[in-house]
């Protein structure tokens, strides 16, 4: 099948104000789609096919709302051949030993890493086209496999978001899955693998006691092993565009 041509295309992408997302926003641009992005920073993107909401998905009733109120439509508009979603805005808060962890952040980093990723992939799948394909990337990482001492609410949100993936690509291949919803819809987890964003400068920040593998990841930005958002951004996009879709993947960068 022939690729949509670029007019056709929009890609909703969180965190588009920075780091990964930032990358992926100006990529998609770049190669002609549509891109609605959010973020509580707006980046400036200066483009007429860049349209951004500023919202904190922190709190998650009040930003699905406004998601909804001003993308709702435009994922309905029936030129849409091909529609992405890229859940890749997350909180890396809520550092520590468990037993410090305060329950109101612990809510807010949830509904930044897992509450509204989810519910977004809900949206696109009941507003977008039924003709379109619809192709999710929700942005993992070696943290929703493995245990970092200080970063259980990362981590288990992490992997939250992993397995939502799953569940969602199983219900689409069930009795569960509205009539309504697109048929070539397909999922990936994809980890970016150590790149250099705001979000890894936090994590060789924090101190011994609150985060132990921090070390590590100091070393690693020693000896140059950190990867430009673009690389990451350019395997993202790669998976928008893709026309072969098996309903849930998993893949690493490289
Ligand atoms: N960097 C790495 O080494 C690495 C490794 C593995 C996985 N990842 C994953 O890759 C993704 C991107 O990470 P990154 O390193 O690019 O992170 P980053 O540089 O910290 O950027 C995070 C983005 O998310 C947005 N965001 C965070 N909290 C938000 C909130 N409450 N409301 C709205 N937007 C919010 C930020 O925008 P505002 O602050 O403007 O709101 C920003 O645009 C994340 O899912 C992360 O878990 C990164």
């Amino acid at each position: 099948m022939a690729d949509a041509p670029a007019a056709e295309r929009l890609a909703l992408v969180t965190g588009t104000s920075t780091g990964i997302g930032a990358a992926i926003a100006r990529l998609l641009l770049a190669r002609g789609w549509e891109v609605a992005g959010i973020a509580r920073r707006n980046l400036g993107i200066e483009d007429s096919r860049y349209r951004h909401l500023a919202a904190d998905l922190q709190d998650a009733p009040a930003a699905a709302a406004a998601i909804e109120s001003r993308f709702g439509e435009l994922l309905g508009d029936p030129r849409w051949r091909r529609v992405g979603l890229v859940n890749n805005a997350a909180s890396a808060a809520a550092t520590g030993p468990v037993q410090r962890l305060d329950a109101a952040e612990l809510v807010r980093v949830y509904s930044v890493n897992v509450a509204i990723p989810l519910w977004l992939m809900g949206l696109v799948a009941r507003r977008s086209p039924r003709e379109a394909a619809i192709r999710i990337v929700n942005l993992s990482s070696g943290a929703a496999v493995r245990a970092a001492p200080g970063l259980a609410a990362y981590c288990s949100s992490k992997a939250a978001l992993r397995m939502a993936g799953m569940v969602f690509g199983a219900e689409l291949d069930s009795p569960l899955r509205p009539a309504d919803t697109p048929i070539d819809l397909s999922i990936v987890s994809y980890s970016p693998g150590v790149v250099d964003t705001e979000m890894q400068l936090a994590s060789r920040s924090m101190q011994a006691e609150e985060f132990p593998w921090g070390g590590m990841f100091r070393d690693f930005a020693a000896q140059g092993l950190l990867a430009a958002p673009d690389l990451p951004a350019a395997e993202v996009v790669a998976l928008l565009e893709t026309d072969a879709g098996e309903r849930f993947a998993e893949r690493k960068r490289g």
